[in-house]
């Protein structure tokens, strides 16, 4: 499929010029609530009162409701120094804006997501997204691909690798937090994650003028734990479904937008919500973000954790991790229809 920053440039925004794979009627018939505040926005976590004695409470009790009723939440006081965060921005920036050739030294190779290119294409009807991106396993750190990684901007890999150490502690104690905010042992969900693989999809999505015609990212729920995502510019763009109506996130400058993935909401046994999420494009704008992912161990058989099954009902199908990986990479993104599927 084509890079889709060279495709951009190429269009001048009539329908005849976007090829007909990349229109998407829905955009603009669905109705979107934006700037939205209060009780209709997602909720901001503070990492800092989450942490200290005489406030946790208060806000664990906030963290369940974020987990319950959005399945998103904004962090704040998340302790990544700022610093981090601009030289990951800054070399983000830099990276993407380069000609094709040289990032394609980083191309993905077939039938693999790692590298710069595009989501993975399972069929020829399949719609596509406005959207290139550069995917990379982060951790741990002896199953970097360093093939993949680029050396321009210099201090690129180094950011990278900054950015992943910096954060890796947030979701386990995130993790923690909301298993002892529901009255399950905090380390019940730890035990999962800690110490397993991340990956970073840094995504690039190229203006469109007509756009909303297409659509950056297609609706779909992330398949493994957390997702910690930044938005790396000025430009909004992340649309969360709630009780199917379509919620516009206005991005707090410095936060991290935190999601819950489906093998959370499987062994949360539905506590927490695996939330379907879309991106939308800016006519005139580039916009880039990067999304964390924080996988479980991979050989895990998910199925609702005891503790979460005080009732006695599992409300889920055992699945083990990795066909639930085979299911998401083999079929087109369908919201949470996959996820829906598992119910019982
Ligand atoms: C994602 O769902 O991974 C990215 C969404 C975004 O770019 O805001
Ligand atoms: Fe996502």
């Amino acid at each position: 499929v084509p890079n889709v920053k060279e495709l951009a440039g190429t269009c001048n925004g009539t329908d005849d010029e976007i090829p007909e794979r990349y229109i998407r009627p829905e955009v603009s018939s669905d109705e979107v609530i934006k700037n939205n505040h209060g009780d209709m926005s997602i909720p901001i976590i503070d990492l800092d009162k989450l942490i200290s004695p005489q406030s946790s409470q208060e806000e664990c009790v906030k963290l369940i409701s974020a987990c319950q009723y959005w399945g998103f939440f904004q962090l704040i006081n998340h302790g990544v120094p700022d610093e981090v965060i601009a030289n990951l921005k800054n070399d983000l920036v830099e990276f993407f804006s380069q000609p094709l050739d040289a990032k394609k030294e980083y191309s993905q190779l077939p039938n693999n997501l790692e590298g710069y290119g595009q989501a993975f294409v399972v069929s020829d009807n399949q719609k596509l997204d406005w959207a290139d991106m550069l995917y990379l396993q982060v951790c741990p750190t002896d199953s970097r691909d360093l093939r993949f990684w680029p050396n321009y901007p210099a201090s690129f890999r180094h950011s990278i690798d900054a950015y992943s150490s910096e954060t890796e502690n947030i979701g386990l104690c995130l993790l923690q937090f909301m298993a002892k905010a529901v009255g399950v042992e905090p380390k019940s969900l730890l035990s999962v994650f800690e110490g397993q693989a991340r990956g970073l999809r840094m995504n690039y999505y190229p203006p469109c003028l007509k756009a909303d015609k297409v659509l950056g990212l297609s609706p779909h729920t992330d398949p493994g734990g957390l997702t910690l995502l930044l938005q790396v510019n000025d430009v909004q763009g992340l649309q969360i479904n709630k009780d199917g109506k379509w919620f516009s996130v206005n991005a707090l400058n410095g936060a991290l937008i935190v999601n819950i993935g489906d093998t959370l909401e499987i062994l949360s046994n539905g506590k927490f919500r695996s939330v379907e999420h879309r991106a939308v494009v800016h006519p005139s704008r580039e916009r880039i973000s990067a999304a964390l992912f924080y996988y479980p161990c991979q050989d895990l058989v998910i199925s609702p954790l005891p503790d979460f099954v005080k009732d006695g009902k599992v409300k889920y199908k055992t699945i083990s991790y990795q066909d639930l990986l085979t299911e998401y990479f083999t079929a087109e993104l369908d919201g949470r229809n996959r996820l829906e599927k598992m119910k019982l």
